[in-house]
């Protein structure tokens, strides 16, 4: 590294640091491996698979975090491809994981999770009372500028499909699991997208709400 690029790194740490609410103390967070043989058989998750709407405060548990991240967009075969299907082979979509300590960015080939932003923003990731007190929300977004050669609603259109097949994914897992879960359009997205510290071309497309059924 020359001198120049150091300094640049060090005004750039500093910038960072200046900001309130980004995360540098976090380290990165291992997840435990996803149970491959866990869950209730396919057709009887189908059976059970409803949006809910009220959530115990009670915390998800490592694996179970695991497991609805690795059936979101989790790496499912040698080649690195994913669970969900997504457009022209592009993968467009990062899942964010809104929780009381933090938003976490899923990082589906080391499957762990990176800080991205220290404080609870769970109450800004939508417009029902519940988003607020469930344990986790995921947050889909997408890399409009990796959509190259089209126009922009389209990207909205194949951005929103990708993560609404990794919206069904988690919804599979929560009925096979006993969990509660509601995938959500009702947020503010260019709100959230700001208070998430978004890049250029990043938007949010839904969000989805995770827990457990109340007690
Ligand atoms: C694109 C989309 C957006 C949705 N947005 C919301 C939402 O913002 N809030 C909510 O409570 N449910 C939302 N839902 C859940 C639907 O209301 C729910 O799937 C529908 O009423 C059928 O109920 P079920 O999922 O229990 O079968 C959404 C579902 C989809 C597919």
């Amino acid at each position: 590294m020359t001198r120049r690029e150091a300094n640049a790194t060090l005004l750039a740490g500093a910038a960072l640091a200046a900001m309130p609410g980004v995360a540098l103390a976090q380290t990165t967070r291992a997840l435990p491996a996803p149970r491959k043989d866990a869950g209730k058989p396919l057709m009887q998750s189908l059976q059970l698979r409803r949006s809910t709407r009220e959530f115990s405060p009670r915390a998800l548990p490592p694996q179970v975090l695991s497991e609805v991240l690795w059936a979101a967009y989790g790496v499912n075969r040698p080649s690195g491809d994913r669970t969900a299907p997504y457009w022209r082979h592009i993968m467009v979509v990062d899942v964010y994981a809104a929780m009381a300590d933090g938003v976490w960015l899923y990082d589906p080939k080391a499957h762990a999770l990176i800080p991205h932003l220290a404080g609870d923003i769970r109450a800004q990731t939508g417009q029902q009372d519940f988003v607020g007190a469930a344990p986790l929300n995921l947050v889909y977004v997408v890399h409009g500028e990796r959509m190259t050669d089209i126009a922009s609603e389209e990207r909205r259109l194949y951005g929103s499909v990708d993560a609404a097949f990794a919206g069904q994914n988690v919804y599979l897992y929560c009925a096979s699991e006993g969990l509660a879960t509601v995938f959500r359009g009702a947020v503010d997205t260019a709100k959230l997208g700001r208070a998430m510290r978004l890049e250029d071309g990043q938007f949010v497309t839904f969000a989805q709400t995770v827990g457990y059924p109340p007690a």
